[in-house]
């Protein structure tokens, strides 16, 4: 009753489009689990804050099956049984029977691919891509490609300069209506280089400026 209820409570308060944000019906959010804004989280998917938080960041893309773990998911394995015994006596209280990893931390504008797993206590920085079927088992760099299993580095999705200028713009901060104007440009995969993309943070670091004239 009491997991119906938690369960019950996270899909209400994360359900819905508040800020844009959209969650499938069929995934499943369970615990103390918050997503940021414009973020979605694709059916099947199923996201843990149990014993410990996990946080999605904005603009985030969670595929299908992607599974994020928490401290509740795992058992002792230095003890005699990994068995959860408080599931057949109430006496017992399941947080005597958590290891504490931790929490998930995900970063802002993180491509999640379909079916990875992230385990607890990983953090995944900020414009980061895992791989499908990835098993992220630790910290994933900013603008960092990981796949396989265990995830491993792939590439960095950009030269150093470029990750710093997204990094340093924290265009995610920004409500889609204040980033309209230059949406085309955010998602133009053409051949502007380093340089094109640059110019771009440049431009909307002066719109930000200029906001604060
Ligand atoms: C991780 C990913 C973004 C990499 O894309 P990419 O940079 O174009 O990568 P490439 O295809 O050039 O592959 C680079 C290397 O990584 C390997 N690789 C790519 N994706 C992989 C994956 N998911 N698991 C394991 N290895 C993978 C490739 O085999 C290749 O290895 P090699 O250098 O030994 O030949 C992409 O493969 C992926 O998994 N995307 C997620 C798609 C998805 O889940 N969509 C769901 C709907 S939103």
């Amino acid at each position: 009753m009491k997991n119906f209820l938690i369960k019950l409570y996270t899909g209400i308060r994360l359900r819905g489009r508040p800020q844009g944000r959209r969650i499938s019906p069929l995934a499943t959010l369970k615990g103390n689990v918050s997503i940021g804004k414009y973020s979605y989280v694709s059916g099947h998917a199923d996201i843990r804050g149990i014993g410990s938080t996990t946080r999605i960041g904005s603009y985030c893309s969670v595929a299908r099956g992607v599974k994020i773990l928490s401290s509740g998911q795992i058992h002792g394995i230095d003890s005699i049984s990994t068995y959860p015994f408080y599931l057949i006596d109430r006496a017992l209280a399941r947080a005597d029977f958590m290891l504490h990893k931790g929490d998930v931390v995900i970063g802002n504008d993180v491509w999640i691919g379909a079916d990875a797993i992230v385990m607890p206590g990983v953090s995944v920085g900020d414009g980061a891509v895992i791989g499908a079927g990835a098993v992220v088992t630790k910290d994933v760099e900013a603008f960092q490609i990981v796949a396989g299993v265990p995830a491993r580095p792939v590439r960095k999705r950009f030269a150093e300069p470029v990750c710093a200028a997204i990094a340093a713009s924290k265009w995610w901060e920004r409500d889609y209506e204040e980033l309209k104007p230059f949406v085309h440009l955010i998602c133009a995969q053409d051949s502007r280089g380093d340089e094109g993309m640059l110019e771009t943070l440049r431009m909307l670091a002066r719109t930000r400026q200029h906001e604060s004239d």
